[in-house]
């Protein structure tokens, strides 16, 4: 292992940042926390106090163009990640940026583009991808522990959890959806990068604005404004349908009247099943023809895969990345077929590359 510190940036000083990047970044010995940037001069500064640092920006521009950084966080709005992971990656710094990649597949391909054109490294924060269940779950995956795996679901559904009216969340422009893009990104992805990110072949679904004008006491999880846009779901239902003819059925919502909030990804293969409902996963099989439960005895006190580690090594030590930009694509052109499909109230095939014979 190389003695060498990375310096660290973060864009975007909001809750996410504060609570899950800086924390995390600043208990590596790798990482030397140098600089912060955000618009509002006040959270930056926060930040910059707590973590008894001096440079403090409110333009991403002029931070990356004094401060000679490895890496930055971008832990901006939605619609800003392009434009901010471009310019990062095209003046040779790493970008671990937040989910969703980008507000749709043209603006994450961007990314792409960029980082290949650049050769810097970007991961997409899906940090659910890292849980210790996750990660035993994909080695059992990845063993062929549940045979031919023809069906998962997958879901996040609040009863009350809508992240503030008229905040950037519920504004279409700056969010680019609302809890498909929000919640679902984290959750459909599960079963997704589990089944390999297998190719589409058609999605069918349905998005629903109930919950924007609600008045009930704590329906809006979250501080908002009550006379700013709502413009998006709060709703997401669907189906997608994969070339290899498995299916993958979800449901997110940040506002419904259900007994309590769950989080869910289910397994159904020929040889066996899983379940990882609020955190906690068990398998299913057969055994001497007998149906099994196996309960994995997972360590909580141990990390099996840090986020932010793992993005330190793999820009240091090559590690391979376990969360791509690509990806992210991927996720993005999901997304953006299925609002096709909500919106046109019919389902949408995916086009298929020509394949050409040479
Ligand atoms: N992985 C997770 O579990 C998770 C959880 C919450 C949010 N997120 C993601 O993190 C990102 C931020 O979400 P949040 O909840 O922290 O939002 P937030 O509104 O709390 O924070 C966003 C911050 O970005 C700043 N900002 C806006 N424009 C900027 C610009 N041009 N330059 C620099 N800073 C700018 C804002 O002033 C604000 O401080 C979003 O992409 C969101 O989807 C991920």
């Amino acid at each position: 292992m190389t003695n060498e510190k990375l310096r660290y940036g973060l864009i975007g000083a909001g809750s996410n940042a504060v609570k899950k990047h800086v924390s995390n970044y600043t208990k590596l010995d790798h990482i030397e926390f140098v600089s912060v940037c955000d618009i509002n001069i006040e959270n930056a500064t926060k930040v910059a106090r707590k973590y008894n640092i001096e440079s403090v920006y409110s333009d991403y521009r002029e931070m990356l163009k004094h401060e000679k950084l490895d890496i930055v966080s971008i832990c901006t709005p939605n619609h800003l990640h392009a434009d901010i992971a471009v310019y990062a990656l095209l003046n040779g710094v790493n970008v671990h940026c937040e989910k969703p990649l980008a507000i749709n597949a043209a603006e994450a391909q961007r990314i792409v583009d960029a980082k290949n054109i650049s050769g810097k490294k970007v991961m997409v924060g899906l940090n659910n991808r890292f849980t210790n269940e996750m990660v035993k779950l994909k080695q059992y995956i990845d063993v062929g522990f549940f045979g031919d795996i023809y069906h998962a679901k997958a879901g996040w559904k609040r009863r009350s959890g809508i992240p503030g009216r008229g905040t950037w969340f519920t504004n279409q422009a700056l969010s680019g959806g609302g809890v498909m893009i929000d919640l679902g990104v984290h959750f459909l992805d599960l079963p997704l990068f589990l089944l390999g990110l297998p190719e589409p072949s058609y999605i069918t679904g349905a998005t629903y604005q109930n919950f924007a004008n609600t008045t009930t006491r704590n329906r809006n999880g979250y501080k908002g404004n009550p006379e700013g846009i709502f413009n998006v779901e709060d709703t997401a239902v669907g189906l997608i349908g994969f070339k290899n003819e498995a299916t993958i059925s979800f449901e997110f919502s940040w506002a419904s009247n259900i007994e309590k909030d769950e989080t869910f990804v289910e397994i159904f293969g020929t040889r066996g099943g899983a379940s990882y409902k609020n955190g906690e996963l068990k398998l299913f099989s057969e055994h001497f023809d007998t149906c099994i439960d196996i309960i994995p005895d997972i360590n909580p006190n141990i990390t099996l895969k840090n986020e932010f580690k793992h993005f330190t090594n793999c820009i240091l030590n090559e590690e391979i990345l376990y969360a791509t930009a690509e990806d992210g694509v991927y996720m993005m052109n999901i997304i953006d077929h299925f609002y096709k499909a909500a919106d046109s109230k019919a389902p949408v095939l995916f086009e298929h590359k020509a394949v050409v014979n040479v």
